[in-house]
């Protein structure tokens, strides 16, 4: 029997991941326990998502159990032992905002969560690959140094530098700089399961994304940007732009085309590896960019405001560079652009206001 293990089952990337893997597995266990409720909200639940899982997909069974809590994950190991062939841990607290809140559940959430899957795995299932969804915000607020430059409508590299063409490589340095608490959390975690991997000797990979998006984000004020301005954008609730004058630069992948990656990664795994995800050059936005398309998708003027004061440790430019996932496997290619997001996103965030 073949089965993938998947945390964060009803959330974003965790959900595209059920759905991907579906087909490819006989099993799907999903481990989620709604607890983006918690963190950002009714809004921001992830129910609908489960629900929705588990109505469409046969093979897929569902755990209410808490990463934190090691022993409820032991049971789940210990059931389905070495079939387990496949592990994608997207289960975190995934706002900057949010940590400084509750920087215990935080941490707990992301690194003691993550070493706790990485153990468990070890234990009863070692020759799995695991899949972790790391961010760009290890490298902390070091992208805001590079030599940017304003245009009319966002912030961008100077043409002359080595980040132009493609973006900001996975050698670019994720030390003394500005993380926030999540950032730090994210970078334990991001450490561990390298470690695992050249320690061990265990295949895992790790992904920092860049924006990841797509129609099943549950978008809320603290996380999940795309959606939430579309969810603004179509409602009229107000939207608010924090400092940059709105011209920070964000890349953007889709959710499938991020778990194609992972799908590429598990077919050839490598021990430790760490990859940069994101939009790249071929999908990305600066806030003023993302508002006059969802305008333009819309057809009606977004009701928004500008603060002065930026969020701590945002990025003014951030575009992944890709290259090395793309010569490790060179088959992969981005299949989504930034018009196809956010019109996915218009129309799932439509049709879930109708079925409300
Ligand atoms: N969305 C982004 O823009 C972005 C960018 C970079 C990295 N990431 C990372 O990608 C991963 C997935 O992000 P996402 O956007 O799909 O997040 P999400 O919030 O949509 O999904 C995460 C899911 O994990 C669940 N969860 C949280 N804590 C849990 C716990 N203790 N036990 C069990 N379940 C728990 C939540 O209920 C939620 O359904 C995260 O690790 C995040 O840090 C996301």
């Amino acid at each position: 029997m073949n089965i993938a293990l998947i945390t964060g089952s009803a959330g974003l990337i965790g959900s595209e991941s059920v759905q991907f893997f579906s087909e490819k597995f006989d099993k799907i266990i999903g481990v989620d326990n709604n607890l983006r409720e918690y963190f950002f909200g009714k809004e921001a639940s992830t129910v609908w998502n489960n629900d929705r899982l588990k109505e469409t997909y046969a093979n897929y069974i569902s755990r209410n159990a808490d990463i934190r809590n090691v022993d409820s994950l032991a049971k789940i190991f210990a059931e389905f032992g070495t079939d387990i062939k496949l592990i994608v841990h997207t289960a975190a607290q995934p706002s900057h905002d949010w940590a400084a809140k509750e920087p215990f559940t935080d941490f707990s959430v992301n690194a003691t969560g993550t070493l706790n899957m990485l153990e468990m795995t070890r234990q009863h299932c070692p020759e799995a690959v695991f899949i972790f969804t790391s961010t760009n915000k290890v490298y902390g607020d070091n992208p805001n140094f590079l030599p940017l430059i304003e245009l009319e409508h966002r912030w961008e590299i100077d043409a002359k530098h080595k980040y132009f063409k493609d973006g900001i490589p996975e050698t670019f340095s994720i030390d003394h700089t500005k993380h926030s608490l999540f950032g730090a959390s994210k970078v334990a975690a991001d450490v561990l399961v390298q470690e695992y991997g050249r320690y061990f000797g265990m295949k895992t990979g790790i992904f920092r994304g860049g924006c990841l998006t797509g129609p099943n984000h549950s978008g809320a004020k603290l996380h999940g940007f795309l959606s939430y301005l579309m969810k603004c954008a179509i409602t009229g609730e107000h939207y608010t732009v924090f400092g940059y004058k709105g011209k920070q630069v964000r890349d953007n992948i889709h959710s499938w085309d991020l778990v194609n990656m992972f799908w590429h990664f598990f077919q050839d795994p490598k021990q430790g590896e760490v990859y940069n995800a994101g939009g790249g050059r071929h999908s990305n936005c600066s806030m003023a960019e993302a508002i006059t398309l969802a305008q333009e998708i819309t057809g009606k003027p977004m009701n928004y405001s500008y603060i002065e004061t930026n969020r701590i440790g945002d990025h003014i430019w951030w575009i992944s560079d890709l290259t090395k996932f793309k010569n490790h496997y060179p088959t992969w290619n981005w299949k989504y652009g930034i018009d196809d997001i956010l019109t996915q996103i218009f129309e799932a965030s439509t049709q879930r206001e109708h079925t409300k």
